[in-house]
């Protein structure tokens, strides 16, 4: 089955994670679909909106932790991080319907969209160092800016998990519906800025977004770099072989 669908209707290119057996984890092949979806929806001017929507249960588990395992990333160039630079980068605007668990790249892709709708199940984290990682998609810049040191530390140091009240109220979602509207409303929303003038709609976004750009894409090359590395190292290792065990991690040793 194809994990990672795409459909354009109305001018709005709709991207859905579809492997929820998994929980919507993303494999490398997935992130390598959506990297070339996003240039396909850069190029095509028929294109003006682009929606990102997972289940209404849950919206993505985050890496495949398994591919972190038997395939950890080697280069810039892997497809997580062509992923990255595509959505952090993309011109048009960008919305996501978010309903259950956001776990990891789940949440923090979200900090390059302009407008998340989420499902009152929804539940955002960032995990990183409970597996022995670091963070991405910028989200060591992003989250302590958006968020403010004090809970971007809860959010980043310790892993916990905040519920869709708090990203309301912090701005990283714009909206909190019943998980059955998430997606329609996505869709609505969508639709509006497909017809309004897109030159306007990518000058706009490109002016708000111009004083992180520069930062952005630079700390994404340097939490990758990080990332790189500590995906081999023994905290990520136990913390992979452990969930794929189905047990608590071990890192009194480590
Ligand atoms: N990578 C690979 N497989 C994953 C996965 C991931 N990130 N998340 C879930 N799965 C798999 C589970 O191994 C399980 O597979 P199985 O049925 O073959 O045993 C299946 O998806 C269902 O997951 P399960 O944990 O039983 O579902 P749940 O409803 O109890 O919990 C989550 C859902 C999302 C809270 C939980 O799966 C989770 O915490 N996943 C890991 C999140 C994570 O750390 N991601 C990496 C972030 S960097």
């Amino acid at each position: 089955m194809n994990e990672i669908l795409t459909d354009v209707t109305a001018g709005v290119m709709t991207i859905t994670l579809n492997r929820v057996d998994k929980k919507n984890s993303i494999t490398s092949a997935m992130y390598a679909a959506m990297a070339d979806a996003l240039m396909q929806a850069e190029s095509d001017a028929a294109v003006r909106a682009l929606v990102f929507q997972g289940h209404e249960t849950i919206f993505s588990a985050g890496n495949d932790i398994g591919d972190f395992l038997n395939a950890p990333i080697s280069t810039q160039d892997s497809p997580v991080f062509r992923f990255l630079r595509g959505i952090s980068t993309f011109p048009k605007p960008v919305l996501a319907a978010v309903c259950g668990p956001a776990v990891g790249i789940g949440t923090t892709l979200l900090f390059h969209c302009d407008l998340v709708y989420a499902g009152d199940n929804a539940a955002f984290s960032m995990p990183f160092v409970n597996l022995g990682l670091c963070p991405e998609a910028a989200s060591s810049y992003l989250a302590p800016q958006l968020m403010g040191y004090g809970r971007a530390a809860e959010a980043l140091l310790l892993g916990e998990p905040f519920l869709a009240e708090a990203a309301l109220e912090m701005g990283l979602i714009s909206r909190i519906v019943p998980p059955s509207e998430a997606a329609a409303l996505a869709q609505r929303q969508a639709q509006k800025l497909a017809a309004k003038p897109l030159t306007s709609l990518i000058e706009t976004k490109r002016l708000m977004k111009k004083a992180q750009a520069a930062v952005v894409a630079e700390r994404m090359v340097e939490e990758g770099t990080s990332l790189g590395r500590l995906l081999r190292e023994p905290a990520a290792r136990e913390a992979f072989t452990a969930f794929m065990e189905k047990r608590k991690p071990d890192f009194s040793k480590i």
